[in-house]
């Protein structure tokens, strides 16, 4: 599928953005191990989130749904899994592949986690390091890539574990494991990410402790199920706040959205270029912060990004960097290696998009130097990332030409749906089949 939009147009209205992805997928993996029946609302219908719930039924948890958010889980307990007749295929989820990594090195059973061709060309070193520290059997192939096959029947030690880089799947993946483990399990950060897993271990029962940067769990407890309403994902939202803020004439009101402070890193960074937010309503659904965030246009200038924000604000970037393009002066980022190692490497599609619209820009090893300009029209290439997709649809807004935007149906991985919400609000969006 592509995208073909016309230049131009103001972003007006009031949209729900579905629901978080990191939110669900622990949703739907707490729930399945917890004992009782859980009720999760506003679950994001993606293909990544779908790809946790398929690999949990594979695994023998019935699940009803999901039918307009609504999704049932019937736990089955931490020790209830069943081992799985195939390899479990996650799709394009980075998510589901390290938590479950992580939840599956504890289990008495043999399995194997396999994905698309983005996915199995991402890092899991990352994960297989502190699991088999801790004791698990897993292999990846060509020095750590998925296909995963974790041996299973080991037992499992608490360990502590620095993390070497900020990522809060990784945090997570160690995190679940230590529920199979003897003992204490504990993580250091080099800087905070998402805290989604702590909060939801939580609220199902399971006492984590976070002091001065020390976040640990003991082993051996259990999860009791509970209610989830999933707040809508500032990650989709970021797209139609930068659209908003980027386009004349625009006032938005985004509806019920996550604003978890680990989270939040879009909103300060586009603060600091001069946008106009303002967040209302702000409220505790779940033991996760949610407001209603209304934007309006306002002129943006370039700035260098603050070291801080970057893991606060990691999968916002493609967006940010067409606030970037759109701004008055230079924007500077580094410390963002880890746009390396997404869905794509986002720093060069990025910036392969960007210099195809005219914007001038250098590439860093760890960011990007972006000068801000008018976007001319052109044809874009997403390198198969929903992220490179939604973000050069809303460069049209300020865009002089037509942009075509080739290879869009990953889109439907985080956002199913993007295009058409896009159109209501004002983006003159329309996609083709290829
Ligand atoms: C996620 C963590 C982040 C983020 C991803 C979702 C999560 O990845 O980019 O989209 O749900 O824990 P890293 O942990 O690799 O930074």
């Amino acid at each position: 599928m592509e995208f073909k939009l016309m230049p131009g147009g103001a972003i007006t209205g009031e949209a729900r953005v579905p629901g978080d992805k990191s939110i669900s997928h622990r949703a739907i993996m707490l729930g399945a191990l917890a004992e009782g029946t859980t009720r999760v609302s506003g679950f994001l219908e993606g293909e990544d989130a779908l790809a946790t719930v398929a690999a949990f039924r594979a695994m023998g948890v019935d699940i009803e749904g999901p039918e307009d958010g609504e999704v049932t889980l019937h736990g089955v307990g931490l020790h209830g899994l069943r081992a799985p007749q195939e390899a479990l295929d996650l799709g394009n989820s980075g998510t589901s592949i390290r938590l479950l990594s992580g939840l599956l090195a504890g289990q008495s059973f043999a399995c194997e986690l396999t994905g698309d061709r983005s996915l199995c060309g991402r890092p899991m070193g990352r994960v297989i390091d502190p699991l088999t520290m801790m004791g698990a059997r897993i292999e990846g192939v060509e020095g750590g890539r998925p296909p995963l096959k974790i041996t299973g029947g080991q037992s499992l030690q608490g360990i502590h574990y620095d993390l070497p880089m900020a990522s809060a799947q990784v945090k997570s993946c160690v995190l679940l494991a230590g529920l199979y483990a003897r003992g204490r399990t504990s993580v250091t950060e080099p800087a905070p990410t998402r805290d989604h897993t702590e909060r939801m271990l939580r609220g199902f029962g399971y006492p984590v402790s976070s002091e001065q940067g020390v976040i640990a769990l003991e082993g051996g407890g259990r999860l009791r199920a509970t209610d989830i309403d999933v707040p809508a994902d500032i990650s989709s939202a970021a797209f139609f706040l930068v659209a908003a803020s980027i386009a004349p004439g625009s006032d938005l009101l985004l509806t019920h959205v996550g604003v978890n402070p680990t989270r939040t890193g879009v909103l300060r960074i586009l603060e600091l270029m001069g946008a106009d937010i303002t967040l209302k309503n702000e409220r505790v659904v779940g033991g996760e912060p949610v407001a209603d965030i209304r934007v309006r246009h306002a002129p943006l200038r370039g700035i260098e990004i603050p070291a801080d924000q970057v893991p606060l604000a990691i999968d916002e970037f493609p967006a940010l960097f067409i606030a970037a393009a759109c701004a008055e002066g230079r924007t500077v980022l580094h410390g963002a290696e880890e746009l390396r190692v997404k869905e794509s490497d986002r720093i060069a599609a990025m910036a392969e998009g960007l210099t195809t619209l005219g914007i001038a820009n250098e590439v860093l090893d760890d960011g990007i130097v972006i000068e801000g300009g008018t976007p001319g029209g052109g044809v874009i290439l997403t390198h198969h990332d929903h992220r490179i997709a939604m973000s050069f649809a809303i460069a049209a807004l300020r865009a002089e030409g037509e942009i075509r935007i080739l290879d869009c149906d990953h889109v439907a991985t985080s956002f199913p749906g993007f295009d058409a919400m896009a159109r209501g609000l004002g983006l003159q969006i329309s996609t083709l089949a290829d």
